[in-house]
């Protein structure tokens, strides 16, 4: 009986140090570590908002952003900074331009200086970009824009470089025409009416990228990123990402075996197909794994799908409320092409297109942060950040408001739903009055009620 009772005292005991040990480590990474971090920080000039028991700053942020989102932005007003990352304007103001932030008890050093975004972003090895959570690396992958791992990084990217080369690029031109030419055709039942520019951009985009990435027709239909965050049912998104799986594989499959019959010119010319001479390649270490040939297919659709779909849409809805520039973007396509189709030459020439599209980029940019962490000990300018952090880049602030706009004369022109765009060779626009002005990011800045315009044939 001795021996049960000391047994019984003996595993007490352990449990007991066992949970003054739990609770020591829990109050130690729950409130000693970021308290000691605020008090680092400040003794350097960074100040923030305080830091709250295991929320952190999460709760006030989300309070922030929907108390930001409950109403429409009047007047079309391109200050949206206050609107998609309110919380980030706020401290801005009220601690400096680059502060720290909690997201639970994770700290993050949120940067708005240009010297210092300079710095991080030219050093790639010094600052890697931060893990991704597992359901997102699930639904990504781990390819070029997604990948911790340098090598890796560096395998990837010479391929993905390839892609972009100028004669990749021209190459690409016909398909990108094709498939406008699609588009308009559809529109040819819709003069005079609305329709939702978001939308059917959705569509085109995707179609493009298919047939760019993948050579295929427009036979298989991903979702967009936004599908995967609609939704916190995380089956739904493992049977959307299963799906997607599938399709590369069978378009792997198939591209492998017209190789190897030689119906096809090796693995063909197109991004997919130097995939998978890679894969194939007699080279160990630039070979990559069937693994990586489907990421790196997801993540150049991913990467390419929404932001231009968001860029093209949000470029529609400022051609829209500034005819003026509707008129400059239209007579230099005359110009340069008259009624026919846009060819390279004639497409590195459009100045006027240029510009629009760069002031759509900064007025409504579809990435609007980047993330990065430190590993080690690090000097950033004159800061020592200790490691651990996760660096979060604000580029809103840089970029926000109407300074040095070319779409800044728009008072007058507000007034007008009614006002009338031309838009391409075949179109002009209104902005139809059901459009409701509502920039929103959930990954990337898009308009939360798409982009809805009345059509009009020239
Ligand atoms: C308006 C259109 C686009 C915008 C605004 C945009 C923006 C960006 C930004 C800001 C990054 C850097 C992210 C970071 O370093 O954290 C990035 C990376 C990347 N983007 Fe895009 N992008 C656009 C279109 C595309 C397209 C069309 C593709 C491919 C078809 C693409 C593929 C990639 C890839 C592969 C990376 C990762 C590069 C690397 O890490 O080396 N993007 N993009």
């Amino acid at each position: 009986m001795k021996s049960l009772g000391d047994l019984v005292i003996t595993i007490s005991s352990f449990l007991c140090v066992f949970l003054v040990l739990a609770l020591i480590t829990i109050f130690h990474k729950l409130w000693w570590t970021p308290n000691r971090i605020q008090k680092l920080m400040a003794s350097q000039g960074i100040k923030g908002p305080s830091y709250r028991f295991i929320h952190g700053n999460t709760k006030e942020i989300s309070k922030m952003k929907k108390e930001a989102m409950s109403t429409s932005l009047t007047n079309f007003s391109h200050d949206i900074f206050s609107r998609v990352q309110p919380h980030i304007l706020l401290w801005n103001k009220s601690c400096g331009k680059n502060f720290v932030q909690w997201y639970g008890c994770q700290v993050q050093l949120v940067i708005s200086e240009p010297e210092l975004i300079k710095e991080i972003l030219n050093k790639k090895d010094t600052y890697p970009k931060r893990k991704l959570l597992p359901l997102m690396k699930k639904i990504f992958g781990e390819g070029v824009a997604t990948t911790t791992n340098p090598q890796k990084w560096e395998k990837l990217r010479k391929l993905a470089d390839h892609a972009f080369h100028g004669d990749s690029l021209k190459s690409m031109i016909p398909t990108t025409i094709a498939s406008a030419e699609t588009m308009l055709k559809r529109w040819k039942n819709h003069d005079g009416k609305e329709i939702d520019v978001y939308e059917d951009f959705r569509l085109l985009t995707s179609e493009v990228l298919c047939s760019l990435l993948l050579k295929t027709s427009f036979k298989i239909r991903f979702p967009g990123i936004s599908k995967f965050f609609k939704t916190s049912d995380e089956i739904e998104s493992e049977k959307l990402e299963k799906g997607i799986r599938d399709s590369i594989v069978d378009i792997v499959k198939k591209r492998e075996k017209e190789a190897m019959t030689g119906e096809e010119n090796k693995f063909g010319n197109d991004f997919l197909g130097l995939l998978l001479k890679a894969h194939h390649g007699a080279d160990d270490n630039q070979r990559i794994s069937v693994d990586e040939v489907i990421d790196e297919c997801k993540i150049f659709y991913f990467a390419g799908h929404e932001t231009t779909n968001a860029l093209l849409a949000w470029t529609i809805f400022l051609l829209a409320i500034h005819p003026d520039w509707q008129e400059e973007a239209r007579n230099e396509v005359l110009q340069l092409f008259g009624k026919q189709t846009p060819n390279p030459d004639g497409l590195a020439k459009l100045k006027t297109m240029g510009m629009i599209i760069n002031e759509t980029l900064r007025l409504y940019s579809p990435v609007i942060s980047y993330d990065r962490r430190v590993d080690r000990e690090i000097r950033l300018g004159n800061l020592i950040i200790p490691a651990g952090f996760e660096l979060y880049i604000s580029t809103m602030s840089l970029n926000s408001g109407d300074k040095m706009c070319i779409f800044s004369n728009q008072s007058d022109s507000l007034k007008g739903q009614d006002c009338s765009v031309n838009d391409s060779q075949n179109y002009s626009f209104t902005l139809s009055p059901g459009y409701v002005h509502s920039p929103y990011e959930n990954l990337i800045v898009r308009p939360q009620h798409g982009v809805q315009v009345m059509l009009h044939s020239l």
